[in-house]
């Protein structure tokens, strides 16, 4: 008889661990979109926010918990009882909820930062786990920095807390510092010496610091560990997390080697899950990015063309059908009607509500009339923006600029605010230059650009061109994106929408991504 499969639960924190990306910054409505796409591709557990860290954060949380069903809703809470109490009020509406506490356990955390004897770690663990249990019946206990813990302490403190009640172990690569053989060796060595390690399912966390992150994840996987926290696109702190579409790809693919280990995951949903993040975050993918990039399914070279045209496999690990690419993308035009816009949003996974289709279908119009085809692509930038304009912000409602060899960079640019018109002129560096100042001088809000890219939505010298811009406006940082055949026009738009971001979280009260104050987690 064959030997049943080992599920490899996969635990995706691109809410929370995600989200904690410099730059990326989601409101509610798009949490709550991003966590209904999780649940459709099947993950089995969403960490859905650090809940003690803003009224914003718990508030999301709470609304995903009570209504996305399917996946385990986690929420993350340092040992103390404040988070503790504050996490479990946050997923309590869940059906089947997660308390996560972590604790830091590595000598370079304890002397710096906790400034904590062993044994008050041991304590503070245990006592904190056993809190959490009174609120929830699923515990997860993650030793932060545990790759840089010793390893006879780590095996102390991760005994101690399956004893007071932990029923996942997470073993979290917090600064990306580990080597597969190594990690696996850690895993193996936890096996090995604590005596109740089969009482709760070992998982692994791993920051990509040093591009390891999957490949540190696997070695977990080879060695036991049935859990692996990971990021849509693998976002996170600093270099991100380990890659969701990667690892359940990885696992997949060489069914050779982890053919007895099974995920849950609809793969066929990987692609678009993929693309909603990116445009909902702001943070592009990579062209070259394993799975869902824009190349990993092109080939280019004249040899692999042929080898593919006489058996796909010669050149091809995995069917692009697999994660959802379907080859036959429609491709609407100006004769197309409002209802056929409206499904292929919907085939997108892009739900408006009826005004802002209105809007939406009138811009698509007018592409329409400067490009022949629209591409989904098109579509997804069209629809972001609609969803991302609110009453009370800042509109673009024209702008002219003068450039040229021998011309000062100029622009003329109107900003509605509610009923509110205003209007200024500017000079620049350059056309972007001319506009960005002339919105600054409208808005009075001045930021500093950190990074600026340009790239183009789709094929041909029509394409809109994709502008993403990451801002630093006072303690924040920000980033948007906004395509237009025009780049200009696309720039001003990004960066309009960075400034609005701003605005609407100092008006809401929500505190800088960058704040200080704001607790994080790694
Ligand atoms: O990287 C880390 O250690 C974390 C923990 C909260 C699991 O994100
Ligand atoms: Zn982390």
């Amino acid at each position: 008889m064959a030997k049943a499969k080992e599920r490899v639960s996969i635990f995706d924190t691109t809410l929370r661990d995600g989200e904690q990306s410099p730059g990326c910054s989601l409101n509610r409505r798009e949490k709550l979109e991003i966590a209904h796409l999780l649940a459709k591709l099947k993950v089995d557990v969403i960490e859905a926010g650090f809940p003690i860290a803003s009224p914003d954060d718990f508030e999301a949380v709470k609304l995903i918990a009570e209504s996305v069903k399917g996946p385990r809703i986690c929420g993350l809470a340092r040992c103390l009882e404040k988070d503790i109490v504050r996490a479990a009020d946050a997923v309590a509406g869940a059906d089947k909820s997660r308390i996560h506490v972590f604790l830091a356990t590595s000598a370079i955390h304890r002397r710096y930062k906790l400034r904590k004897a062993e044994s008050e770690i041991v304590k503070q663990a245990v006592a904190s786990v056993k809190l959490a249990r009174k609120h929830c019946d699923d515990i997860e206990f993650s030793p932060e920095d545990a790759s840089r813990t010793e390893l006879p302490f780590l095996a102390q403190v991760v005994e101690a807390a399956i004893s007071a009640g932990a029923t996942t172990i997470n073993i979290p690569d917090t600064v990306g510092y580990a080597i597969p053989s190594r990690f696996g060796e850690l895993i193996e060595y936890l096996f090995e010496h604590v005596k109740n390690i089969n009482d709760a399912t070992i998982s692994v966390h791993c920051h990509n610091d040093l591009g390891l992150a999957v490949a540190n994840s696997l070695a977990a996987v080879e060695n036991g560990a049935r859990a692996v926290e990971c990021t849509i696109n693998g976002l996170g702190e600093r270099a991100g997390n380990c890659a969701l579409e990667e690892i359940v790809m990885a696992l997949r693919t060489r069914a050779d080697l982890y053919g007895h280990l099974k995920t849950g995951v609809r793969t066929q949903h990987l692609h678009n899950t993929s693309r909603t993040v990116s445009r909902l975050t702001g943070m592009s993918v990579q062209r070259n990015k394993a799975i869902v990039g824009a190349n990993a399914f092109a080939h280019e070279a004249g040899i692999h063309q042929d080898g593919m045209l006489k058996e796909r496999t010669t050149y091809e690990i995995m069917r692009p059908e697999d994660i959802g690419i379907d080859g036959s993308e429609l491709v609407l035009g100006k004769h197309s009607g409002r209802h056929a816009f409206r499904h292929q949003l919907q085939g997108l996974g892009i739900k408006l509500s009826s005004s802002e289709l209105d809007d939406a279908y009138v811009r698509f119009i007018a592409l329409a009339d400067k490009k022949k085809v629209v591409y989904d692509d098109d579509l997804i930038s069209i629809a972001r923006e609609e969803m991302e304009e609110t009453p009370g912000v800042f509109m673009l409602d024209y702008l002219h600029v003068v450039t040229g060899t021998d011309t000062v960079p100029t622009a003329t640019v109107r900003l509605k605010k509610g009923k509110e018109t205003l209007q200024d002129a500017g000079c620049g560096d350059g056309p972007v230059d001319a506009a960005l100042k002339t919105i600054e001088r409208i808005t009075g809000v001045r930021g500093r650009l950190i990074d600026f890219n340009l790239q183009a939505v789709t094929v041909g010298k029509d394409a809109m061109g994709e502008v993403t811009v990451r801002v630093s406006i006072g303690s924040d940082i920000v980033s948007a994106k906004s395509a237009s055949t025009d780049i200009v026009e696309a720039s001003a738009r990004a960066y309009l929408s960075c400034i609005n971001r701003v605005l609407r979280d100092r008006a809401s009260g929500k505190k800088g991504k960058s704040s200080a104050r704001k607790p994080r987690a790694a």
